[in-house]
């Protein structure tokens, strides 16, 4: 099969998912080794130690290019691993603008660890392209950025921020968790890497941790690749395995988790105690219009608000179908409070600034049966 030729969901089954050659096994074997027999110095099958190299891997890695439509993938042990690995491929005295609404986790890490590093973090909202141009200094390298951002939903227009990014020599990295790349590709774009944590969509069965970082450039995979065997940060061949079966899905979990979440979404909207749903799906979302330009779909990411804490803990209490939990893109509709759980991290502080108030909820839908989903939601928000 040439993979560029055959659709979304043909690639997600086949790349890098081929019957194991040995024994005609359909479903690709795990290779549980720490290392590899050699024939006499010098001469192996390719293979010499796991740290660097794992056929499973292998696999992972090539498929997920595949869907991202890049040159190659590297995975790693979470997508935290992931971004670090981005973020390692820079050096001390390096500068990166960054959204100002991330995931809580990254800016953790940005402000927490990497500044020690000498690297230092400018925080921009980059659905404001002026504002982006605006943080750019001498020394970035880097501009880390989500669309949708998690949890305000805020967009990028990500044709002309790369675009805007290069015309200044800086790289441009989309973590595209929320949207997977069955809904949004952002190299088609000009994004320079693309990460996941494929915790989230690309695994979704809540069952692994994991993170994908996708490349355009033959360097890039190679810097990687590298990291990988200094650093050590890889992904383990069963839980590669359990991406490989996952994403075999991808493409029908995303439909029912889009068309589910416009449900939702709709129905919050018009809900008498919910005072603002953040959702690129709504007409009345800002970005609706750039929402429908660069992604073929809306996803099943919404947030909402509730008014308060105490609102926000009310109904929390109450769901029966919800899940409480952090994380996301699980066939499991979870439902969190960021401001506690994802969010805390980032302070009160910038979190008031930004926008992410405590009575802020936000839902991942799964695909249960919607009407359950909406029955659970109807009784919890009775509540307040
Ligand atoms: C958008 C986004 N990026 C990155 C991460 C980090 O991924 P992991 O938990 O796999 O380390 C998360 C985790 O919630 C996330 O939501």
């Amino acid at each position: 099969m040439t993979p560029k030729q055959s659709g979304f969901a043909t690639r997600a089954i086949h790349v890098g998912q081929e019957p194991d050659a040995e024994t005609g096994a359909i479903s690709p074997p795990i290779y549980p080794t720490s290392t590899y027999v050699q024939e006499e110095i010098g001469k192996n099958k390719g293979y010499e130690y796991a740290r660097v190299t794992n056929p499973t891997r292998d696999r992972i890695e090539k498929n997920l290019a595949s869907l991202e439509n890049g040159v190659d993938a590297k995975v790693f042990a979470s997508g935290m691993a992931a971004i670090n690995a981005i973020t390692s491929m820079l050096k001390a005295g390096d500068h990166v603008v960054a959204g100002h609404n991330l995931y809580g986790g990254t800016p953790r890490l940005f402000n927490q660890v990497l500044v020690n590093f000498g690297l230092t973090f400018t925080y921009v909202d980059t659905s404001d392209l002026a504002a982006v141009e605006r943080a750019f200094q001498k020394n970035t390298r880097l501009l880390f950025l989500e669309t949708p951002t998690n949890p305000l939903m805020e967009l990028c227009d990500l044709g002309a921020i790369c675009e805007l990014s290069h015309g200044h020599g800086i790289e441009v990295v989309v973590d595209n968790t929320f949207m997977s790349p069955y809904f949004q590709r952002p190299i088609e774009f000009g994004a320079d890497m693309v990460v996941h944590s494929t915790t989230k969509f690309l695994n979704g069965h809540s069952d692994g941790i994991g993170g994908v970082v996708v490349c355009t450039k033959p360097e890039q995979v190679e810097k990687l690749a590298f990291l990988q065997k200094c650093a050590g940060a890889i992904l383990s061949p069963f839980e590669c395995w359990l991406i490989l079966r996952g994403v075999k899905t991808l493409a029908v979990r995303m439909e029912t988790h889009d068309r589910s979440g416009r449900l939702v979404a709709d129905y919050l909207s018009k809900h008498k105690k919910v005072q603002k749903v953040f959702y690129p799906g709504l007409k009345e979302h800002p970005q609706h219009e750039l929402a429908k330009r660069q992604m073929s779909g809306f996803g099943s990411m919404i947030a909402f608000e509730t008014g308060s804490l105490e609102n926000a803990n009310k109904m929390l209490r109450k769901v029966r179908v919800c899940s409480l939990a952090e994380s996301l893109g699980g066939v499991e509709t979870l439902i969190s409070h960021p401001a506690t759980m994802t969010h805390a991290g980032v302070g009160e502080v910038v979190r008031r600034k930004i926008g992410i108030t405590d009575g802020m909820v936000r839902i991942s839908v799964g695909i249960e049966d919607v009407d359950d989903i909406l029955g659970d939601l109807d009784q919890a928000l009775a509540a307040l």
